[in-house]
């Protein structure tokens, strides 16, 4: 096989898959380094499942380890997705058999990346997942590449577009939650189970890899502190909406001597700030380094072209011989970071209680408040009570976290409060 013929197993034959196929059969010339790509093989689950795209003249496999390990490819592409199960096992056969490997398989990378990159690193073949964090935006490269020399200090943003469309709709049309998911669903934009993006897990994965890259650590998906949207009540969107914030699914990666803080919430962004105006399903992120002070990024973070384009980004670079550690340094020296335990972050709070309509109540909140050292910034009353009673809020300057966790837990115990506190961070950035 001559190495200017670059044979292309791709397993997985879905969005990205789709999006893929088309992109080599439209652009038959595509080998920046000369040569030729052809793909020489695909799998799925169902070969016979109806696709806007035509793969009756391609080679067949059932199993996608069967296609990793063909002596008809030298470059294996997964796109199967999940941590584990055939992905894993195509990817690990695909490497041992010293074959390139290119993959958005973010779950894969952020639970497993460190084995694999050991593995594909003794093998001197290349593992790539441009196309795992921010789908068609180019992330992964600007972290691993163009800023390995820069001390990068955090990263920070919205990693989920599933997510993004669902807030920023609320916000909009003032339609709750569910309402929103189902319509999503219906239109194709969210999983028939969509647990991994609500959830916070598809942003917790990528914000795990961009934290590895950044930080030059292995990722270490356990330490995540992890909340979804799903508890996200349009009642917030709208109160916040009137203290001048909208409400974001943040993912942050932060590193402070004492180690390393990786986290997605719900998150208050600020009207004006370029994470709020980032709406439907786009992606955004900033990186704060010593020297380069901001860098943003916005862009889709999904889409069948916009992905397949980051995934041929990466076929390209194999096309061209680079090798390098798969993350900031060479595998076997990467080590997991050690994670801060989030109670001893600052936060700045957005509190909500819900309480009885009676005299008495905001005095009651507010000194507890005061006890327990938290100091109030803003505070609003709205006039939307029943019988089930009225919602407060406020704004608290920086605090610890596990001094306001006390507090709320002190007035939830009043019995003038009606339900638990809802909490929500307010962003740093
Ligand atoms: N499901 C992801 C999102 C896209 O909604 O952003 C793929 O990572």
């Amino acid at each position: 096989m001559s190495k200017t013929e670059w044979r292309i197993g791709v397993a997985g034959l879905g969005t990205v898959g789709g999006g893929l196929l088309n992109f080599l059969s439209d652009h038959p010339d595509f080998a920046p380094a000369g040569g030729r790509a052809i793909v020489t093989g695909v799998s799925a689950r169902s070969r016979s499942r109806p696709r806007p795209f035509d793969i009756s003249n391609l080679p067949w496999f059932d199993d996608p380890v069967a296609l990793a390990l063909s002596p008809d490819n030298n470059v294996f592409v997964e796109l199967i997705g999940g941590s584990d199960g055939p992905a894993k096992a195509a990817v690990e056969a695909a490497l041992n058999a010293g074959k390139a490997v290119v993959t958005a398989n973010k779950a894969l990378i952020a639970e497993h990346g460190a084995e694999l990159a050991v593995l594909a690193e003794a093998k001197g073949v290349p593992l790539l997942f441009e196309a795992a964090v921010m789908g068609g935006t180019p992330a992964v490269k600007i972290m691993r590449e163009a800023l390995v020399g820069e001390e990068v200090k955090s990263v920070a943003g919205i990693l989920n577009g599933t997510c993004n469309y669902i807030l920023s709709e609320m916000d909009s049309g003032g339609r709750a939650f569910a309402d929103v998911l189902a319509e999503a669903q219906r239109l194709g934009y969210a999983e028939t189970d969509p647990t991994m993006d609500v959830g916070g897990f598809d942003a917790a994965h990528k914000i795990s890899i961009l934290a590895a890259l950044a930080f030059g650590c292995a990722p270490n998906y356990a330490a995540a502190e992890i909340e979804g949207i799903d508890q996200v009540a349009l009642l917030d969107i709208q109160l916040a909406k009137d203290l001048g914030y909208k409400i974001k699914l943040i993912a942050s990666a932060d590193r402070s001597a004492d180690g390393v803080l990786v986290r997605v919430h719900p998150t208050l962004v600020a009207q004006n700030h370029p994470l709020a105006q980032a709406g439907g399903a786009l992606n955004a992120l900033f990186i704060e380094g010593t020297r380069i002070g901001r860098i943003y990024l916005q862009g889709p973070g999904a889409g069948s072209s916009p992905t397949a384009a980051a995934v041929a980004a990466d076929i390209a670079d194999v096309m061209t011989g680079a090798v390098r550690p798969v993350f900031q340094a060479p595998a076997t020296t990467l080590k997991a970071f050690t994670p801060i335990d989030p109670a001893k972050s600052m936060c700045r709070a957005y509190l909500r209680f819900l309480v009885k309509d009676e005299p008495g109540v905001i005095a009651a909140v507010s000194e507890t408040l005061a006890e327990a050292g938290v100091s109030i910034e803003s505070f609003l009353q709205k006039p939307v009570g029943n019988a089930d009673g009225v919602p407060i809020v406020l704004t608290t300057h920086a605090v610890a976290e596990s001094v306001l966790a006390a507090a709320i837990d002190r007035i939830a115990n009043l019995p003038s409060v009606l339900d638990r506190p809802r909490l929500l961070r307010i962003a740093r950035i």
